[in-house]
């Protein structure tokens, strides 16, 4: 990607990455790695940014206006993540800082675990081999372990973007037909209103982004209108949930079942009310996490900070009103 060391730039890398990509960044700038603890406190973060030009982050890492107004020199700011929403993009294209994601390498990823959750919420996985190692397996019952099935069934999704259209892709190979909710994004599947959407889906499926439209987009009044029974799968953000009515609406047995990647405020434990719930499977946030899209990850935003310090419209620009702001590259004598 880019050849030579953009003179004198100063990067800070918030947590661990791939090697290689890492030993690219090293080679190519100043790079100052956090040596932890993690995620980065706050105030240290602040006071590393003060005299960095480029900044490698972790979605977990908040990127305010106020961080982003002590940072006299910050160029760029690479997100490790295809979501931004832990970055205040207008304070960023207020002061002209470049901000970059890492979209495509972990579509398949997250359309993978999407089905792997709701394939075991759906199927009991999780409780059944729980039970086995409970000594609860007592000889082969024709009325136990039942879980649903999915064949004939219909996956609602939401957000037909990259990761919704790979997860509706994957839909016939379980018998399901797909609907979707509203008309944006490309594929061939029946777009409908959110009345006719709920009452037609027997799983929903998140994949927008969390924007000030879509947080809490499913509350009281969308878990009432779905199906009774259905499922609700969410691999996108906890902040597109109202987690209350979410818990209430499971506890009432309205829905079936959730099967959860990501939430409100994370990381979460087991003292969480919805990640404790015997109708939930959760997941600590790892839709990306294979080695192969890590490291593909890894290697985008390198690619995208290395093209924005030195004068390179990056490939993943997400705030295209700021660019060339602070980028604008003066090639040293
Ligand atoms: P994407 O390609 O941008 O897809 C998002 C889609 O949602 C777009 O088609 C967008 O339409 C649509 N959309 C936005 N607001 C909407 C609304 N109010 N109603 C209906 N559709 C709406 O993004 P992606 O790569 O698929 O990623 C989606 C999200 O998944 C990310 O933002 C991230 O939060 C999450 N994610 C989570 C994990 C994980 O580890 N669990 C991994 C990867 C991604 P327009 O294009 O018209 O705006
Ligand atoms: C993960 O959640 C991502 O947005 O990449």
């Amino acid at each position: 990607m880019t050849r030579g060391r953009p003179p004198g730039m100063r990067v800070l890398l918030t947590h661990p990455v791939d090697s290689r990509a890492r030993m690219r960044l090293a080679e190519r700038t100043n790079l100052t790695r956090w040596p932890g603890p993690y995620p980065i406190p706050a105030d240290d973060l602040a006071r590393e940014l003060f005299t960095q030009d480029g900044l490698l982050c972790l979605l977990g890492d908040p990127i305010s206006s106020a961080v982003l107004d002590q940072s006299p020199q910050l160029r760029v700011v690479a997100n490790l993540a295809v979501g931004y929403d832990n970055i205040d993009l207008v304070a960023a294209s207020r002061l002209g800082i470049v901000v970059t994601n890492t979209p495509d390498v972990l579509t398949e990823a997250t359309a993978e675990l999407t089905w792997a959750i709701l394939l075991a919420l759906v199927r009991g996985v999780v409780p059944a081999r729980q039970a086995l190692l409970d000594g609860q397996w007592r000889y082969w019952s024709p009325t136990g372990f039942l879980g649903r099935g999915l064949g004939g069934k219909t996956l609602g999704v939401v957000g037909l973007g990259r990761i919704g259209q790979a997860v509706a892709a994957r839909a016939a190979a379980f018998g399901m037909s797909v609907v979707v909710l509203g008309s944006r994004g490309q594929g061939p599947y029946p777009r409908l209103e959110r009345e006719a959407f709920l009452a037609t889906a027997d799983v929903v499926s998140l994949h927008v982004p969390l924007t000030t439209d879509t947080r809490r987009m499913v509350d009281e009044s969308f878990l009432a209108r779905m199906k009774p029974g259905a499922f609700l799968v969410n691999t996108a953000r906890g902040g597109l949930v109202d987690e209350d009515a979410l818990l209430a609406a499971l506890n009432t047995g309205r829905l079936a079942g959730a099967a959860l990647d990501v939430f409100d405020r994370e990381p979460v434990d087991g003292q969480h009310p919805l990640a404790a719930h015997p109708r939930v499977l959760a997941t600590p946030h790892i839709g990306s996490a294979t080695v192969e899209t890590r490291a593909a990850m890894a290697e985008r935003a390198v690619d995208n900070l290395l093209m924005a310090l030195t004068g390179q419209r990056p490939r993943d620009l997400v705030n295209a009103a700021a660019w060339p702001g602070r980028c604008r590259y003066t090639p040293v004598k």
